[in-house]
């Protein structure tokens, strides 16, 4: 069934990773299809779709709060509210129990539906949480990319590896990968539009695997690259414990392929890396950093930490810290434990109490944020190449970008660059950003 939604006024608001982002893009550009409008403020909107992350309490947390705001406009003025993404998914129906001001709920996979559920839902509420087995690919040209420049391309969704504390093998489903064919008309059709980066995003890209060749991570980056036009190439989020040695050099053969690597550690600790079923030890982990890090030089690391997992002990934070210290990230991602629904580690008590994962957490961060000052320190009065991606949001500089290893810079310059490449001379640097001026 075709359906229109000529002319009113959609609002989507995106909780969660890059993932989201992307899968924004998607829930935007088929309801712009279907003869949608977009509006930039709910208060507008007849339409508003609220795309939700699960992975940790503090985002679901974040959402409800945000669903009750949207809840006291709705009794001013009615609209359509669609939830969809990972909270749809885990909560499906109770949802539209516990929020009856809820209209639709909508998985991942129910995007392709939406123009047709949502005038449905006028009539009555809706749930489409069915999760397939194959990728319900939404076409490049139904995306509604943010930024031209920097495109989004999935190349995989969902996640076989069960770890122990996370939600995403059950708001995502078991993994799927894209064809390599439709890969890479969406990264040449986004070239063509523009695109000086191509970001190739999924739950765990280095599993990557060609549905009809079986033709792997490695050599989809080498055919990423091979296509005219974009200079950076980045990929996220990769597993230590997929991550083969033919990816390195797939990274190591092309310089389009961005020298910055976010690379989940989780723990320092392999007896809770064990307990968290994530698949490689310490050593190992370690093991891939230094091929990377000799094989690629210069390349920034980037990882995710969990903090009081259960049964963690002072000596296991330790090792963490131990490894922050020998890796030297150029950024962390830090996070207390807390239990998810569904998980296995949900069946375990969470024996950590809250004061000592605040303190732990308060620690790693005060760990790295002094390795942060003095990394960044190293690249004050140096001309680093950037890609302006905006107007700075701290006045640090008028401009803000990234640098090919994923830092940002905030600077200044005479005309807006956003959406190009241009050289910055770092004349200061934070634990959290550089800054400089266009040269
Ligand atoms: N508790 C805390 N952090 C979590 N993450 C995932 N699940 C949980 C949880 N239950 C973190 C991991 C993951 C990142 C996206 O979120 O570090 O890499
Ligand atoms: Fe979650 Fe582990 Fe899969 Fe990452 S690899 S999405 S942490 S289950």
């Amino acid at each position: 069934m075709t359906v229109s939604l000529c002319g009113r006024k959609v609002f989507v608001r995106t909780f969660g990773c890059q993932m989201n982002e992307n899968d924004s893009e998607h829930i935007a550009g088929v309801l712009l299809r279907a003869g949608a409008v977009r509006t930039d403020r709910p208060e507008s909107a007849d339409v508003v779709i609220v795309n939700t992350c699960a992975v940790r309490r503090k985002s679901e947390e974040k959402l409800y709060s945000y669903l009750g705001r949207l809840s006291r406009l709705k009794r001013k003025r009615p609209f359509v509210l669609g939830v969809a993404g990972c909270v749809a998914q885990v909560r499906k129906a109770d949802l539209l129990t516990k929020l009856p001001f809820v209209d639709v709920v909508v998985g991942p996979d129910g995007y392709p539906d939406l123009p047709e559920l949502v005038v449905r839902a006028a009539e009555a509420p809706e749930v489409r949480t069915e999760l397939g087995p194959v990728w319900r690919e939404i076409g490049a040209e139904a995306t509604a990319r943010e930024n031209p420049w920097s495109a989004f391309v999935p190349v995989m969704e969902g996640c076989d590896n069960y770890c122990a504390y996370c939600i995403v093998p059950f708001s995502r489903g078991r993994e799927k990968f894209r064809p390599l064919a439709n890969i890479l008309a969406e990264v040449r059709a986004a070239a063509a539009a523009g695109a000086l980066e191509i970001q190739l995003l999924g739950q765990n890209v280095n599993a990557y695997r060609d549905p009809g060749s079986g033709l792997g991570f490695a050599g989809l980056l080498d055919a990423v690259a091979a296509v005219p036009g974009p200079a950076w190439i980045r990929f996220i989020t990769s597993h230590p414990k997929s991550f083969g040695d033919d990816i390195v050099r797939a990274m190591a053969a092309s310089p389009k392929v961005c020298r910055a690597l976010h690379l989940p550690l989780q723990s320092g600790s392999t007896p809770v890396l064990g307990r968290m079923n994530r698949g490689y030890t310490c050593e190992g982990y370690l093991g891939l950093v230094a091929r990377l890090k000799e094989s690629v030089p210069g390349t920034l690391l980037t990882t995710d930490i969990i903090v009081g997992f259960p049964g963690e002990t002072e000596d296991d934070f330790q090792r963490t810290c131990d490894v922050l210290r020998e890796v030297r990230y150029a950024g962390i991602f830090s996070f207390r434990y807390s239990p998810r629904p569904l998980t296995a580690a949900a069946d375990i008590p969470d024996d950590i109490p809250l004061e000592v994962k605040r303190r732990r957490l308060v620690e790693l961060q005060a760990l790295q944020k002094t390795i942060q000052v003095e990394a960044n320190r190293a690249f004050v009065g140096r001309d680093l190449r950037v890609l302006a991606t905006g107007p700075s949001p701290k006045g640090a500089g008028r401009f803000s970008g990234r640098t090919e290893g994923n830092l940002v810079v905030n600077f200044d310059a005479p005309t807006d660059p956003t959406g190009r490449f241009l050289t910055v001379r770092i004349t200061g640097s934070g634990p959290y950003s550089l800054h400089g001026t266009a040269v």
